[in-house]
């Protein structure tokens, strides 16, 4: 195969990308995008403050932009996300108790009903758990409604979309070892137990200095796996660029039969969140192939 997409779905899997609906007036980005990826994530455009910047309205323009663009070119999406500490609108931010958690209820319910039966994958929780050694709960004023906030939004997903897969998403549960994963991988199996509705874990994957790539990813890969849940790598993006190291993920993904796909977080180094400078993506801010793409289509 001579793309990441047709590469990856050889094992039946899909390589993603996030998308930025202000870019797809740039024939570069779109040209590459549309050629290589099977699988889009609005990088933005579903997140809480764009998809209700006022309580009770719904704007989907620009998410509806990016699906729009997405399945006019035969690709599914990644929904990103519903329950965020992160990324609130103001009204929001300003709520607590009960009045935010049934805002939180409502929000979930609108935007998976303007979208239901289309998007196969959400990200209904992002970024729950705290950083450290204390593999608890992150504080934030969902958190504060009670700790029941996670299950309530994944039984409202179920209920609002029952054809969607639901996910749990973070960062720093890609290692086996830190107290964060294990106080991740205590919640699923404690939903599983007692038949909350969780289908897939997403494992952001933001590889830096301070959280580098560890061997231990397979076996993170497979514990999750093993709970009975699909697991997914997000929002891949390497610091440096390394290209064994992106081997390295492609390789612990396709290991692991439950590992469904991989998604990197922007097409090109000048896309990046992170800053063209940290070179991290697989296409140079040219858009010209990098040695790490070369990796990666050749792990798949
Ligand atoms: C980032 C976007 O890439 C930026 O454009 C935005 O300013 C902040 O959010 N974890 C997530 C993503 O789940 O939504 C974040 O995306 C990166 C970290």
């Amino acid at each position: 195969a001579s793309t990441l997409g047709a590469a990856a779905a050889q094992s039946g899997r899909y390589f993603g990308t996030a998308i930025a609906s202000g870019k797809l007036g740039d024939g570069n980005y779109t040209g590459i995008a549309n050629r290589e990826f099977n699988m889009i994530t609005a990088e933005n455009e579903m997140k809480i403050d764009a998809t209700e910047p006022n309580q009770g309205q719904f704007n989907f323009n620009n998410a509806d932009r990016i699906y729009n663009w997405a399945t006019q070119n035969g690709k599914r999406m990644r929904g990103h996300t519903l329950a965020w500490h992160s990324q609130q609108p103001g009204w929001m931010q300003s709520l607590s108790g009960n009045s935010l958690r049934q805002a939180m209820i409502n929000h979930i319910n609108g935007v998976m009903a303007h979208y239901k039966g289309k998007i196969p994958y959400w990200d209904v929780v992002n970024e729950a758990y705290a950083d450290g050694n204390s593999g608890g709960r992150r504080d934030s004023n969902l958190q504060r409604t009670g700790n029941d906030w996670i299950e309530v939004a994944f039984r409202t997903a179920r209920a609002a979309d029952p054809a969607a897969k639901l996910c749990y998403n973070d960062y720093n549960i890609d290692n086996w070892s830190w107290a964060k994963t294990q106080g991740v991988y205590n919640m699923v199996r404690d939903f599983k137990s007692r038949g909350v509705p969780i289908d897939c874990v997403g494992l952001q994957s933001h590889f830096n200095s301070n959280s580098p790539y560890n061997s231990n990813y397979r076996t993170t890969i497979s514990q999750f796996a093993a709970l009975g849940v699909d697991v997914a790598i997000t929002e891949l993006d390497i610091q440096g660029g390394s290209s064994s190291t992106y081997a390295s993920v492609v390789n612990d993904c396709l290991a692991v039969s439950r590992c469904i796909g991989i998604t990197v977080w922007g097409v090109r180094d000048s896309d990046s969140w992170l800053g063209a400078n940290t070179s991290p993506l697989l296409f140079d801010s040219n858009g010209n192939k990098k040695a790490a793409y070369n990796s990666v289509l050749n792990a798949l």
